[in-house]
């Protein structure tokens, strides 16, 4: 099975550029683009400051950093990524967007055999395999935050996605990443998602509700379920904006009230508290 060496990933943020660091710790070429050179110089900076903490922590050396930095590349232009066998695009969970960049990559990517695959946590892979003349190469292929301690790696083919394409998927993720893969049918929330995002919203509506502090609901679950951290603070670190949106999409394939995404969600994503990202949440970071 011929091995990924070129990647390129759409998006630098916190999955974007887990998944780039990821995949240059594991000797592949990677290049991420992002939308502005803002943008690009934001990713490198964390990238490189997530490399430099595994040097402290004494996870690599200096030159086995100094080498994957080198194999790191950032552009803000997409048609740079026409060699690449494999493009993971992890951009915000908006629909519009997603379909745009399927769109372009397929018409730019040289090589009749490069994957074409989606992070996404709620959209369905076959609505973007329809952006493009390849449905057969496209796959759902989802990591978890943070990326570099998480194991686990999501394969959702469509109902158009071809076994190879599933199979070097799987070989890339295990073989080359070193993470374990589940596969799911092509569902809003896949599996973790559709488990995750109902338990995240229901502490939200008890604390909307006035039943406990936010860190009475966390230091519940954290002490009374030994999970690593409550649902409070994993919302913030998943990000507000990004749990409504995949709440929204889960809400549109189920319509269930499970995945309703509760007032004060929306009212926070309003005013602008996403989590950490944005310095404030459910609590306050700055
Ligand atoms: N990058 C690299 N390494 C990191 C890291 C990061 N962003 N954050 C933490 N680490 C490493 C630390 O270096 C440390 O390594 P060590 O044990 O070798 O020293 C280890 O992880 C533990 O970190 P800390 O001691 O700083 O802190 P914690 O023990 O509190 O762990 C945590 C932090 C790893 C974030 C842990 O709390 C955790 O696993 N939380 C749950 C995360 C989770 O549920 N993620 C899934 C979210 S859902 C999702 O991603 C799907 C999407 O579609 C929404």
């Amino acid at each position: 099975m011929t091995k990924i060496e070129r990647l390129g990933v759409v998006g630098g943020g916190q999955m974007g550029g887990g998944i780039a660091e990821v995949g240059a710790r594991a000797g592949l070429d990677v290049i991420v683009r992002e939308i502005d050179d803002d943008a690009a110089r934001a990713a490198r900076s964390r990238l490189w400051k997530s490399l430099n903490r595994a040097v402290q922590k004494g996870k690599m050396t200096e030159a086995e950093r100094d080498e994957t930095q080198e194999r790191l590349h950032f552009t803000t232009t997409l048609s740079d990524f026409a060699d690449r066998q494999l493009v993971i695009e992890a951009i915000a969970e908006d629909e519009g967007l997603k379909l745009d960049v399927f769109k372009q990559l397929d018409e730019l990517l040289t090589d009749p055999e490069a994957i074409l695959a989606s992070n996404t946590s709620s959209i369905p892979i076959a609505k973007l395999a329809g952006a493009t003349k390849r449905p057969e190469k496209v796959i759902g292929v989802h990591f978890f935050n943070p990326v570099p301690v998480l194991n686990l790696v999501e394969l959702v083919p469509s109902l158009l996605t071809a076994e190879d394409t599933v199979e070097r998927a799987r070989n890339f993720a295990t073989e080359q990443l070193g993470k374990q893969t589940i596969r799911a049918e092509d569902r809003s929330g896949f599996i973790v998602n559709a488990l995750l995002v109902p338990y995240l919203l229901s502490a939200i509506r008890m604390f909307e509700a006035g039943h406990a502090s936010a860190e009475d609901i966390d230091n519940g679950m954290v002490q009374g379920c030994a999970h690593p951290m409550g649902p409070l603070r994993l919302s913030d670190m998943v990000g507000l904006d990004t749990l409504k949106a995949i709440a929204d999409s889960m809400y549109e394939e189920y319509a269930e009230p499970t995945y309703a995404a509760p007032p004060l969600l929306k009212r926070m994503v309003d005013a602008g508290l996403k989590g950490k990202k944005s310095g404030k949440g459910f609590y306050d970071y700055e």
